[in-house]
């Protein structure tokens, strides 16, 4: 984001509308100027309201990432800080930028967040539609020394963890997606994807990305090829991105130090709480073929289990799970 950019969304934090001619005084520019960067902000996916002949205003939810707020209410929550915390304005995608960092040098513990990203990363080589200051996406970085075998259900206590994060603000019937997306009401709320380097046998690195869907603007909505929904729509009360950031760090920190030690079983029970397809019929599909049965639940290692029609369980470790039978 360019300098004027973050001088104009400054002054439109300030109650009220600004009209271009107003801002363009104060920041001594022309209204043209002024024009193109709310052009250009809106490009980045922020939803201004605009009033002919009156101006132009923030949503009444819109609050910026701040890495201040966000340590407070860490602290105040007696939970352990980041070993470093970084707030990027836009950038392609966090975890490209914290594996890349990782990669380099061991910083175990550290947060990225944005408030846009350019080519953020779904699962399955999807993009995570990202518009400025909406939404939250987030990664963390953290180091295992067991290997990747004892990482087995790693993804899946991640979203536990997050559900736990969002019922502790209010928000009621969180389901869990096999293998780790966030649901409410049927609708993607947000979604989780690991990436993990290193040695698989040893010390290796996982960069845990999470998505969000906070307040979702209506343009950037509509790149989003399913139902999803977001907080803002969920939740009894507005939730601030900086107390949500905090939170799911407090929560997550602490799950990440016990993981190694007790294993996705530990997280079983509460994930198959929240299951969003226990019983239901569904279909796995993975590079090869499509199979079709009802969703069992999960086992001890995270792995899904499926009932086919013979009456045989199959487990999965990998795949894309949908509602329903295959056509
Ligand atoms: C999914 O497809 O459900 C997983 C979405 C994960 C998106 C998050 S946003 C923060 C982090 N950075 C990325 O590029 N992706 C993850």
């Amino acid at each position: 984001m360019s300098d004027l950019q973050g001088k104009i969304l400054k002054i439109l934090q300030n109650p009220g509308f600004h009209s271009g001619e107003s801002l363009g005084r104060q920041l001594n520019v022309s209204r043209t100027a002024i024009w193109k960067q709310l052009q250009a902000l809106e490009t980045l996916g922020l939803e201004l309201e605009s009033v002919k002949g009156v101006g132009y205003r923030l949503p009444d939810s819109f609050e910026l990432l701040s890495k201040a707020k966000i340590l407070h209410h860490i602290a105040e929550s007696h939970g352990d800080p980041p070993c470093e915390l970084e707030i990027f304005q836009s950038i392609d995608s966090t975890n490209r930028y914290a594996r890349e960092r990782a990669e380099a040098e061991a910083i175990s513990g550290a947060v990225v967040l944005a408030e846009n990203q350019t080519a953020g990363r779904g699962r399955r080589g999807k993009t995570w539609v990202s518009p400025f200051a909406a939404n939250l996406y987030m990664s963390i970085v953290w180091d295992f020394d067991q290997g990747a075998e004892s990482l087995q259900g790693l993804s899946l206590a991640v979203g536990v963890g997050v559900r736990r994060t969002l019922v502790e603000l209010g928000l009621q019937d969180v389901q869990l997606k096999w293998p780790n997306d966030i649901y409410i009401g049927g609708k993607k709320l947000g979604g989780i994807l690991l990436e993990m380097i290193g040695d698989p046998n040893g010390r290796c690195t996982v960069i845990i990305g999470i998505g969000l869907n906070v307040a979702m603007p209506s343009l950037a909505a509509q790149e989003i090829d399913q139902a999803w929904t977001d907080l803002q729509a969920q939740s009894p009360s507005p939730i601030s991105r900086n107390t949500l950031t905090a939170k799911l760090v407090v929560t997550l920190f602490v799950l990440l130090k016990d993981f190694q030690r007790v294993g996705f079983k530990a997280y079983r029970d509460e994930w198959e709480e929240a299951d969003l397809l226990k019983n239901l019929p569904g279909t796995v599909r993975t590079v090869k073929e499509g199979i079709s049965g009802i969703v069992l639940g999960v086992d001890d290692s995270g792995a899904l289990r499926l009932a086919l029609p013979d009456g045989e369980v199959q487990r999965f470790i990998g795949g894309e799970l949908s509602l329903g039978p295959s056509l």
